[in-house]
This record gives C-alpha cells, sequence and structure tokens, in this order.
C-alpha cells in the first residue's frame, strides 16, 4: 500500500489490517507516536489524517491511501508549531508519554477553532489522558498557542507548519 506521511510518499509491505500506529512505528520507524491502550480509550497515538485528529491503535493502515498523514515528526519542520512552541513555554509535560497525542489534538483543534473556550479545549482534549494530570497547563498551552495564532495572523504564519 502506498502511504502519505509528513508530506513524503511510502511503499509500505503490511498486512491490510494492521493499524497505522504500528506501520508508523514498527514499519517505518516514526516512534513519536504512542501506543497507550490500543482501544481508542487515551489518545497517546494521536495523529492527523488530512488535517483532523484520529486514534491509529484503531485504524488499519490500508484505510488511509489517497490521504494525508501527520505525525508528530512532521507537524513542523524545525518544532516551530505555535503549539509545540506553546508547550515549551507553558513548560506542560511532566513524564511526556501522553504529550505527542496531547499536541496533536491541539493542533486538530486550533486548526478547526484558532481561539477555543475552555468549554472547547476540554471538549476536543477529553479523550486525550494525561496519567500526570497536566490537564491545566494543557489548557493554557492551548490558550498560549491561541495567542501566539492570533499574534501571527493564521496557524502557518506563526510557524513552519506542515
Ligand atoms: S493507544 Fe490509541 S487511544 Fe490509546
Amino acid at each position: 500500500m502506498k502511504l502519505s506521511i509528513n508530506g513524503h510518499d511510502h511503499e509500505v509491505d503490511a498486512p491490510a489490517d494492521m493499524p497505522l500506529l504500528w506501520v508508523l512505528r514498527d514499519v517505518i520507524g516514526l516512534t513519536g507516536t504512542k501506543f497507550g491502550c490500543g482501544m481508542a480509550q487515551c489518545g497517546a497515538c494521536t495523529v492527523h489524517v488530512d488535517g483532523a485528529a484520529i486514534r491509529s491503535c484503531v485504524t488499519p493502515a490500508s484505510a488511509l491511501t489517497g490521504k494525508q498523514i501527520t505525525t508528530i515528526e512532521g507537524l513542523s519542520s524545525d518544532g516551530s508549531h505555535p503549539v509545540q512552541r506553546a508547550w515549551i513555554e507553558a513548560d506542560v509535560v511532566q513524564c511526556g508519554y501522553c504529550q505527542s497525542g496531547q499536541v496533536m489534538a491541539a493542533a486538530a483543534l486550533l486548526k478547526q477553532k484558532p481561539a477555543p473556550s475552555d468549554a472547547d479545549i476540554d471538549a476536543a482534549m477529553s479523550g486525550n489522558i494525561c496519567r500526570c494530570g497536566t490537564y491545566q497547563r494543557i489548557r493554557a498551552g492551548v490558550h498560549r498557542a491561541a495567542e501566539l495564532i492570533k499574534v501571527a495572523g493564521s496557524i502557518e504564519e506563526a510557524g513552519h507548519v506542515a
């Protein structure tokens, strides 16, 4: 199957029912996307498909031919996506395991809604579990990213966004 990941085409030799998570990690070697529950319950495996957040642990890779897949490695070319910058400024991360999923969920939210309310953030991020309980800092990080987007004029102008 042919997959477009982070702007590059990959010819992947994998079973049709293999979840995207394992294609990313074990076949292609992109290990920034994490395995948490394997049942679409925790959000650690969140990536974007055509800009929307999906759970890669339960999505067969073969269903994604012809679509644009973006992982944490491809969110920006240099870590300058406004969510990545805001996460560093707000010191969001504790252990870090869930955070690539958190960042991808936040980036998808801000693409849809560049100035989300607390309720918007809580609704969009509710499926992303953080065992360290960094939820307050996640919310602050999303608000900070929204400020960066507002000042720059767009999400693209706020960073080198894929
Ligand atoms: S590993 Fe996919 S949602 Fe938990």
